[in-house]
């Protein structure tokens, strides 16, 4: 893969507080944009917040205050999380803002004016707190109940405008069939076939029973759908819907028009999102509405749309009552205990990205932390810088073999992490440099550089043991880095790296910056490709390292 890379989060609803389950899909977009950047792609990542509806004006007026005060406060609260998880993304949109709202104005009234939308009287399963229809189908199968709260749906009616969904019925299933990686996993791109085969019905898109929303065009007593509202986001954030851009066939040919705006020149480099990351309970919603929606605004449809499984807490579904939810205070115990880098590595390798949920429980935590991060990433490294201080006073010796066995590995390695990466398999990225520094643990333990450091005619030999075991240690460093951006960095003054990994995964544009005090110098140089930083070779014969103890051992007892 090559050019810009956009990926996006869900925006979350601000009648919320930040959990995990927020953590969690942010987490993993600023793993993948980290990557990404660090392999020179110009990314867009995306948050925000969902600020629309009836259930923020209902949770506002329970609290006395009126719906844009608890917005602001928690649309705040969520920003500043951004800040406290290390996450970086580029933009923070939130649907109240002008940009968002006016945008969603013009591409509404395009699919008007297009007669994609119409008049008309809805009826259906309404489940309140989703705050979304059922199909007399869809809810037999549910039991009219809802599949988020399990409270009963009820039967409602409305005049509103509509969505001709229907009218997409077989030009989706021809879209579905041609692009099989759409939705992923696997088993959620079936549920979706399934339910489309049962027949698509419009969409209401319209609300008149409260007025927490954005006008429909022309017609102010009608709200747009919160839902509709929303899934804008991923464009409006990038302008589309802006002046110019709203009528664009194609992104490519919004920005070459003559006196484009910079936001037009967004979109046509961002849109189409490579990734759509969201959670399995709004899939509807991205793999159907919007593609369709997309699809009759003429503009090109995402990539795929990954909807991970859930997070639950200790064998059983989150809930505040059950006293079970991991709620932002409780993320920030596990902070103080094992550090911001080891909640990211345990959130993104034993996840439920796949399509089984995942139990949060302290004991799979602390062993997690335990196995991969004190006694392999910490140990090898450790190890390693060690043994150089102490036979080669810290300075990084000549290796008359050239690597031997080690380039060859190391390139099968990054080759595995950037396939990975491009899958957004995640954790199987992480394996690939976790597998290369047990390696490096066998082969010490293989070539045992300890005795061979009391032999002097075996120097040369020990000098390249060690050469190479550094050499694997910084290039597992650089691999990494978008999971441990803070403890990477650390790892990199140790080795004394003149270019950083870390600082590239915050910013294609820095990946020069060097680890060690900046010069003139050094700062004008340019960037590293990341073809080079994951080069064997890197660490040049007289750099000098230092011993470095990455991940401190906390005690079990301490982690429960
Ligand atoms: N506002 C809508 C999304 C609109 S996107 C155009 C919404 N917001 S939400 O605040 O409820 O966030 C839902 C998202 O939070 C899920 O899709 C998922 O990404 C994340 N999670 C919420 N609970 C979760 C778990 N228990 N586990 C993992 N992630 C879950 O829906």
């Amino acid at each position: 893969m090559t050019g810009p890379a956009y990926i996006t989060t869900p925006i979350y609803y601000v009648n919320d507080r930040p959990h995990i389950g927020h953590a969690y899909t942010t987490t993993l977009c600023d793993v993948w944009a980290r990557a990404m950047r660090l392999r020179g792609r110009d990314v867009h990542f995306l948050t925000g917040t969902d600020e629309h509806g009836s259930k923020v004006e209902k949770s506002a007026a329970a609290q006395g205050v009126t719906p844009q005060v608890l917005a602001d406060r928690n649309a705040a609260e969520f920003k500043s999380v951004m800040k406290l998880f290390n996450l970086t993304n580029d933009d923070f949109i939130r649907t109240t803002e002008p940009r968002h709202e006016q945008r969603v104005q013009s591409l509404v009234k395009r699919l008007h004016e297009a007669g994609h939308i119409y008049v008309g009287e809805f009826e259906g399963w309404y489940d309140e707190g989703q705050e979304e229809y059922h199909t007399d189908t869809n809810a037999k199968a549910l039991d009219f109940k809802s599949p988020v709260s399990g409270k009963a749906l009820v039967r409602a009616k409305e005049q509103n405008y509509y969505f001709r969904l229907s009218a997409f019925q077989s030009r989706l299933e021809r879209f579905y069939a041609e692009n099989p990686g759409f939705v992923r996993p696997q088993a959620r791109l079936n549920e979706v076939l399934g339910r489309v085969r049962d027949g698509l019905q419009d969409v209401p898109i319209t609300r008149t029973n409260f007025t927490w929303g954005i006008p429909f065009p022309g017609h102010p007593e009608h709200v747009i759908y919160v839902w509709i509202d929303a899934l804008f986001n991923y464009v409006t954030a990038l302008g589309i819907g802006g002046d110019g851009a709203a009528g664009a066939g194609s992104g490519a040919a919004a920005g070459a028009r003559a006196g484009a705006s910079s936001n037009d020149l967004d979109l046509a480099r961002y849109w189409p999102a490579e990734y759509h990351i969201i959670g399995k309970e709004i899939l509807w919603f991205h793999a159907v509405i919007w593609p369709a929606l997309l699809m009759a605004l003429e503009l090109p449809t995402p990539r795929c749309v990954y909807a991970h499984s859930f997070w639950i807490s200790n064998g059983q579904k989150m809930s505040k009552s059950l006293g079970n939810f991991i709620d932002l205070p409780t993320i920030e115990q596990y902070f103080a205990k094992y550090g911001l880098d080891a909640w990211r590595w345990f959130m993104v390798t034993r996840g439920p990205l796949e399509a089984t949920d995942a139990d949060f429980r302290a004991e799979a935590f602390h062993e997690t932390y335990t196995a991969d991060l004190v006694n392999t990433v910490g140990n090898c490294a450790s190890r390693v810088t060690a043994m150089m201080e102490r036979y080669f006073d810290g300075l990084v010796p000549e290796d008359s073999e050239r690597g031997g066995e080690w380039p060859a590995r190391v390139r099968a390695t990054v080759a595995a992490w950037e396939k990975a990466i491009d899958d957004f398999a995640l954790a199987d990225a992480a394996s690939a440099a976790i597998a290369l520094l047990r390696q490096v643990d066998v082969f010490i333990n293989a070539t045992e550089p300890f005795k061979l450091a009391k032999d002097p005619a075996q120097r040369p030999r020990l000098a390249s043991i060690l050469a190479q075991c550094a050499e694997c240690v910084r290039i597992a460093g650089v691999l990494l880095a978008p999971f441990l951006p803070a403890k990477m960095t650390e790892l990199e003054v140790a080795l004394g790296c003149t270019a950083s990994a870390s600082a590239a995964t915050t910013s294609s544009a820095i990946s020069t910056v060097p680890v060690t005090p900046v010069t003139s110098a050094s700062a004008s140089k340019p960037a590293t490709p990341f073809a080079d930083i994951a080069a064997w070779g890197g660490l040049a014969p007289g750099t000098k390292l230092t011993k470095c103890a990455l991940f401190p051992r906390v005690e079990a007892a301490k982690a429960d």
